[in-house]
């Protein structure tokens, strides 16, 4: 499956199925994250039990206590650790779409109550649920180009597919609160336009973004962020 094909056919999932994950895939995954890890300096740890991760009530509510898996997202602290996180994660998420999963990033997990130990200097700024869902959730409302860009009238055609697959993006709350300026030289600005979790939501759309310059055989805009 391409990424991108991946990509459109994520939704979040509140919902799991009892069914583990098995070895081969989880490997898979594993690999995926050790790469993002490399890639982004950071420390996402995917864990096959995620406990009591999604342990408080709202959770519970929500569906996602039924996560058999979970991935803590932490790093060292830094002025970029969250952007980061957002964009390696989101790829972390798309492989795991591809290899048959669902996933829900989850800013309101336990990071106390989270099977893992916490490693000093480091902070777990999210979560993202892992597993089988019971169904693969649903499109979401959404935003229009013309509300999330500016800059530049004559736009180029990854300009315009890079705002559609940043529109597809998971936010949280769905509040898809950025703006994706074009600047005269061809170069992109994101703005991250506030609210909870705007800095991973922003990451996010910029690894979705960066998928449609990739499709149009340019170089990616954001992969290289430190
Ligand atoms: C940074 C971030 C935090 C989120 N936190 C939660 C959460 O705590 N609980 C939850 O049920 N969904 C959470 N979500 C999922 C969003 O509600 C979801 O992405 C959004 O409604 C869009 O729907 P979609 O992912 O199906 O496209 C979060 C998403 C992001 C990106």
């Amino acid at each position: 499956m391409r990424e991108i094909d991946a990509l459109l056919q994520r939704h979040s999932v509140r919902n799991y199925t009892d069914r583990k994950i098995g070895p081969e895939v989880l490997e898979k995954l594993g690999v995926m994250i050790d790469d993002c890890n490399r890639a982004g300096d950071l420390h996402l740890q995917l864990l096959k039990d995620a406990g009591k991760t999604f342990s408080r009530l709202l959770n519970r509510v929500m569906g996602l206590g039924s996560a058999p898996s979970v991935i803590i997202c932490a790093g060292r602290e830094s002025d970029t650790l969250e952007e980061r996180i957002g964009y390696w994660g989101e790829k972390v998420v798309l492989r795991a779409q591809e290899l048959g999963l669902n996933t829900c990033w989850a800013g309101t997990f336990s990071a106390k109550n989270a099977p893992v130990k916490p490693v000093e200097g480091e902070r777990a700024v999210i979560a993202i649920a892992v597993g089988y869902g019971a169904d693969q959730g649903r499109p979401h409302r959404s935003k229009t180009i013309e509300q999330v860009t500016s800059g530049r009238a004559d736009r180029p055609a990854w300009f315009t597919r890079g705002a559609e697959l940043a529109l597809l993006a998971p936010t949280a709350i769905n509040q898809q609160k950025f703006e994706l300026r074009l600047n005269d030289d061809d170069t992109v600005t994101a703005v991250d336009k506030g609210g909870p979790f705007s800095k991973v939501d922003l990451g996010i759309v910029k690894y979705h973004f960066d998928l449609a310059r990739e499709e149009a055989g340019l170089p990616k805009f954001w992969d290289g962020m430190k």
